[in-house]
């Protein structure tokens, strides 16, 4: 695994962004597979302002996102499709009949599941998935306890998670309990991995994720396995790395 250690969360969100970037110019129809969370917004904004520079190019990329809610409209706010596109896609030329998400509102969850896992087997697996870290180590929303080797499946999240969540609803009863998750399978598959981590809130499951034992009670874990995985994080949040 490498590490870049970023100054603070500004710099972090050029680094990662200058990696989404280089994986673009390298490949410009490549797969890239997207978080959604607080971390990223720095490196969208970041993607955004090179796009409208000329710098980036995005008119051949396709995306796929690791998550949604369960019964989340898209075009609801608390939606993550909503959060992509007012954050990144509506403001950079990426065509959006090639920006993935699970479909929150879909009748069968068993059905929905496999078309996810058809829409990245037809895109031929991804080339490069941001990954944020949540506090107790999951990615995307696999959390704790869960198999290693699942695909795309509905998960119902964990106490601490619609905690953390709960701070962008207006009432803790409107959190949503379910989501769809790209599964650990799946996010080991894809060929390079770039995980973001900020802030000392980070610096604990940062330290046990990448060096602590690789176990399901820690999904991050999961990632010191994979040959291509790159930790861009600030000194807050490798603060108990060394
Ligand atoms: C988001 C996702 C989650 C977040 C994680 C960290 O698509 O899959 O795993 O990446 O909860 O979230 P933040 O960045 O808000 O700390």
């Amino acid at each position: 695994m490498t590490i870049i250690r970023a100054k603070d969360y500004q710099d972090l969100s050029r680094k990662a962004a200058n990696m989404l970037s280089a994986q673009v110019i390298m490949n410009p129809s490549c797969v890239l597979g997207l978080a959604t969370g607080s971390t990223p917004i720095g490196i969208y904004k970041q993607l955004v302002e090179w796009y409208q520079k000329g710098d980036l190019d995005l008119s051949k990329v396709k995306t796929v996102n690791l998550d949604e809610y369960k019964g989340v409209a898209p075009t609801d706010p608390q939606s993550y499709r909503y959060y992509m596109d007012s954050l990144l896609f509506d403001h950079v030329n990426i065509d959006k009949d090639n920006t993935y998400l699970p479909d929150g509102l879909a009748r069968d969850p068993e059905e929905e599941c496999q078309n996810y896992n058809s829409i990245l087997q037809i895109l031929g697996g991804i080339d490069l998935q941001l990954l944020g870290l949540g506090h107790n180590g999951h990615i995307g929303f696999n959390e704790p306890g869960h198999s290693f080797g699942t695909e795309t499946h509905l998960v119902q999240l964990a106490q601490s998670t619609i905690d953390a969540n709960s701070r962008l609803f207006d009432k803790p009863e409107d959190v949503p309990r379910y989501a769809y998750t790209m599964g650990i399978k799946s996010i080991m598959h894809a060929k390079k991995i770039v995980v973001v981590a900020s802030g000392t809130d980070k610096a604990a499951i940062v330290k046990k994720a990448f060096t602590g034992d690789v176990t399901p009670e820690v999904p991050a874990s999961i990632l010191q396995l994979h040959g291509d995985v790159t930790l861009v994080a600030d000194e807050a949040a490798l603060s108990e790395m060394e």
